[in-house]
């Protein structure tokens, strides 16, 4: 069974495509290299056995899209992974983000109709919850104001999808909103390959650890939570792509004209220290770091409940904090050869 991946050099598509080799599906990845390298289908190659097809492909573009289905059209899904993820630059740069994220699906569901794909998984964000007003998250609380124009990306696109599936009888859809994923690959040969600094927390404290950076701002230390630092779920990135296996499966296998929106999480909040501190039990190495202000946008805490994911995809998170801490310490000594 062939697969479309969008952006699947990127870091949750490159796991994921070894995660659907190994469950035995054909793959064929597009991707415009804007935030990864061609280097990743040796990477994918070696670690899965198999080496995917691959075409660069800018998404926005629809003449090019449009051709690249005229060439290639016995996909049975598509998972879309392309997008455009920095909140800070989505800020400065709106427009930028507007065009990638949106365009982008724009033209993939026009080829979509054009074609008769009916299976569509779509990374979606918990960010479009906004700041939730009850822990755990449900898909049923209510898509809330998101400051940054990527979380509006998110929101769009799914409102897209929506108005989309209700109005093709034979199309279904899974957005799967993806709380915090982190970590590597057990390999050590594929991982985050985040550009200049990074705004997420696990790029910060594993390049605070090889010496990139001096030292971790931890922003905000006043917050409502049991050691007064923000909480998320965190969840590895290779239990995020071990969900696409179970959402593809699912919807090439179901024939409903619904449009699924589907938590990814572990259901466990943990604080920024809890991080720190297990990173620094894991590995072995004290982050040097320094209590600030709380970042502005920043929600106090946010976790998801998974039971829907379990009930409609008969998906759960297998790796826990420690194991993610571990993994992308691994990973970030392969990267600079520590
Ligand atoms: P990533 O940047 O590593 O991967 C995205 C890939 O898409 C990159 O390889 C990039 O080159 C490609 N791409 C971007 N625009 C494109 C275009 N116009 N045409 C073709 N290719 C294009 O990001 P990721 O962390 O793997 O994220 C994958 C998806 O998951 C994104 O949609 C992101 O918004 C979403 N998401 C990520 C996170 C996270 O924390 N990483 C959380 C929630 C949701
Ligand atoms: C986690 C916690 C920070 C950096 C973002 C996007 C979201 C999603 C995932 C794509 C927070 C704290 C961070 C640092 C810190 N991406 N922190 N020092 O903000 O939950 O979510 O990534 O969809 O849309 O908004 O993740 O990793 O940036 O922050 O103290 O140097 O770590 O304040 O509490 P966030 P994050």
């Amino acid at each position: 069974m062939n697969i479309l991946l969008t952006g699947g050099t990127g870091y949750i598509g490159s796991h994921t495509a070894i995660e659907l080799i190994k469950a035995g599906y054909k793959i064929h990845i597009v991707d415009n290299l804007s935030n990864s390298n061609i280097d990743m289908l040796d990477r994918i190659e070696k670690i899965s056995g198999t080496r995917p097809e691959f075409t660069n492909l800018d998404l926005t573009n629809q003449k090019d899209v449009k051709h690249f289905f005229e060439r290639y059209n016995d996909f049975e899904g598509v998972i879309h992974f392309a997008a455009l993820k920095s909140v800070g630059e989505s800020v400065k740069m709106p427009l930028k983000y507007y065009k990638n994220n949106v365009v982008g699906l724009y033209n993939l569901l026009t080829a979509i109709k054009n074609h008769k794909i009916n299976n569509l998984v779509f990374s979606s964000s918990a960010t479009v919850y906004g700041t939730p007003e009850i822990l755990p998250v449900t898909e049923e609380s209510p898509i809330g104001y998101t400051p940054s124009p990527y979380g509006a990306t998110k929101q769009m696109c799914e409102r897209i999808i929506e108005d989309f599936t209700s109005s093709l009888a034979t199309f279904e859809a899974i957005s799967l909103r993806y709380f915090n994923p982190i970590g590597a690959h057990d390999s050590g040969l594929i991982g985050e390959l985040p550009t200049g600094t990074p705004n997420n927390l696990m790029p910060f404290i594993t390049q605070t650890a090889s010496g990139i950076r001096e030292k971790l701002s931890v922003f905000g230390s006043d917050y409502n939570t049991s050691d007064g630092t923000a909480i998320r779920d965190y969840i590895h990135v290779s239990d995020v792509a071990i969900a696409h296996v179970h959402a593809i499966r699912f919807i090439i296998s179901n024939n409903e004209n619904i449009h699924h929106k589907v938590n990814i999480g572990t259901g466990i909040g943990s604080s920024v220290l809890e991080i720190i501190r297990s990173f620094e039990k894991t590995t072995g190495i004290k982050i040097n770091y320094h209590l600030t202000d709380r970042r502005a946008g920043d929600v106090e805490a946010v976790y998801a409940d998974v039971s829907y994911a379990k009930e409609l995809l008969g998906w759960k998170s297998i790796y826990n904090i420690d194991q993610m801490t571990k993994s992308a310490w691994i990973w970030e000594k392969a990267l600079r050869n520590l």
